[in-house]
């Protein structure tokens, strides 16, 4: 099984090769090993499923790149990305976290509504050798969320390294839209990451934000997908430390926008590029029905002009799918009864302040409606990320100066480049107590780019 396995991989290199060289796209990877025109595809890996009553482990691992290339990471359960949970509103989560690092951590559930114990504040960080017991009710909408160390000052290592997973909650209303499930709905975790001359997946922090030269979707190296002439549902999570992508087909083809941070957006968009920051959520449709088999399709990075994932067309299906176009209703959370302005300023403070595990910087009441306003005076991208609340983004002034489609709808990461100023508005309805807001570059959060907020 192995064998053969192995075998067709090396029957299709050449043509992988010829189209990757014909479409003129250099490959960072193949650039890197010196003289290497041809790029090796391995197939994409699909992370095992967890329970929602199970233990996660974060400990030293060795993970398979693609293609057996074998590299020293940092995972939970041994898996790089981490077993992907998949839960319904209203269900419980009961997780035991295990920590067999050799530094402390602690893991947040980002996008998740949970009370602050169960937060991944840095605060609960666990020594090595240590546990935690998570018990959260899950009370939100369908969403892709996604769960990943928390510690202060030591996130940015330990993500690169690769402690992360998905988190998907799905409900009744999705279920209604009957979207493509099964093998037909695939998770993307998107990120760069740097491999040292072994393999090994290395962390060189920079100020400006960790930047890799090898791309890994789903902890894959120059990954492909095989396909069926079906409509497919594609989770994306912008997993990199600190780099954006430029999300565009390389066939001009649309996207169907459906969904991003939050769940499903109001009605689905047509759009032919998606940017995805470090934190933030796409959901996709992309419907391969009608390709011949063979055909070849690159997801890339407008970006950086890489090659992300090849979908190869592999099998001729009639599997019934219908794009829907009205998705569900997203009710405007209204006028605000406060404003708050927060300037992410330099490299490692929000309003002239360094991150103080113990100081909190402001109080939210319980079920306010308030305006958040994000300014920045240099140094972006700052992808800002609030903790405890989906909030709604209402405007961009400068720099882009506009919204885009992807974030319509309920957002928890937005992203702030240079000279812009973005607006949201943010209920707190889930819990009071203790929360963060903080620039999801994560080596920003490091040095202090980050505010203990409490909802009282
Ligand atoms: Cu994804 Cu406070 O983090
Ligand atoms: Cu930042």
């Amino acid at each position: 099984m192995v064998i053969g396995r192995r075998a067709f991989l090396g029957g299709v290199v050449a043509s992988g090769a010829m189209l990757a060289t014909g479409a003129g796209i250099a490959n960072p990877a193949g650039v890197r090993a010196a003289g290497k025109t041809t790029v090796t595809r391995y197939p994409l890996y699909l992370p095992p499923p967890i329970g929602l009553a199970s233990s996660l482990t974060a400990a030293p691992s060795t993970v398979d790149l693609g293609g057996g290339n074998l590299s020293k990471a940092w995972a939970y359960n041994g898996f790089m990305p981490g077993p992907t949970f998949r839960a319904r509103s209203g269900d419980t989560a009961q997780v035991v976290l295990r920590n067999q690092l050799s530094e402390e951590t602690i893991t947040h559930w980002h996008g998740m509504v949970v009370d602050h114990p169960n937060d991944g504040h840095p605060i609960y960080a666990i020594p090595p050798g240590g546990t935690y017991q998570y018990s959260f009710p899950i009370q939100q909408r369908a969403a892709l969320n996604w769960y990943h160390p928390h510690p202060h000052m030591l996130t940015g290592k330990q993500v690169a390294l690769g402690l992360a997973g998905a988190f998907i909650i799905n409900d009744a209303e999705e279920d209604g839209l009957g979207l493509p499930g099964g093998g037909y709905e695939v998770p993307l975790i998107v990120r760069d990451a740097s491999l040292d001359s072994l393999g090994n997946l290395q962390y060189k922090p920079r100020s400006g934000g960790f930047l890799g030269d090898t791309v890994l979707v789903n902890g894959t190296r120059d990954p492909y997908l095989e396909v069926d002439t079906a409509l497919y549902r594609f989770r994306v999570l912008g997993g990199a430390n600190a780099r954006i992508f430029g999300l565009a087909l390389s066939s001009g083809a649309p996207f169907t926008l459906i969904g991003n941070d939050g769940g499903l957006l109001a009605s689905a968009a047509q759009i032919t590029r998606i940017d995805i920051a470090p934190g933030e959520r796409v959901d996709l449709l992309v419907d391969f029905r009608g390709m011949p088999v063979g055909t070849r399709v690159m997801l890339r990075d407008l970006r950086s002009g890489w090659n992300l994932l090849e979908f190869r067309v592999a099998r001729q299906m009639n599997v019934s799918a219908t794009v829907p176009t009205t998705l569900s209703t997203i009710t405007p959370l209204g006028s605000s009864v406060r404003t708050r302005t927060f300037s992410f300023d330099g490299m490692s403070k929000i309003n002239g302040l360094e991150y103080d595990v113990n100081r909190i910087d402001f109080e939210v009441p319980f079920g306010d409606t308030e305006l958040w306003r994000f300014a920045t005076n240099g140094n972006a991208p700052h992808p800002v990320h609030v903790h405890g609340a989906s909030f709604q983004v209402v405007s961009r002034t400068g720099g882009r100066n506009r919204l885009f489609p992807w974030e319509s709808g309920w957002k928890d990461t937005v992203l702030l480049e240079d000279r812009e100023t973005v607006e949201i508005l943010i209920r707190f309805g889930g819990y009071s107590g203790e929360y963060l807001l903080h620039c999801h570059k994560l080596e920003h959060e490091d040095m202090g780019m980050m505010s203990n907020f409490v909802v009282v």
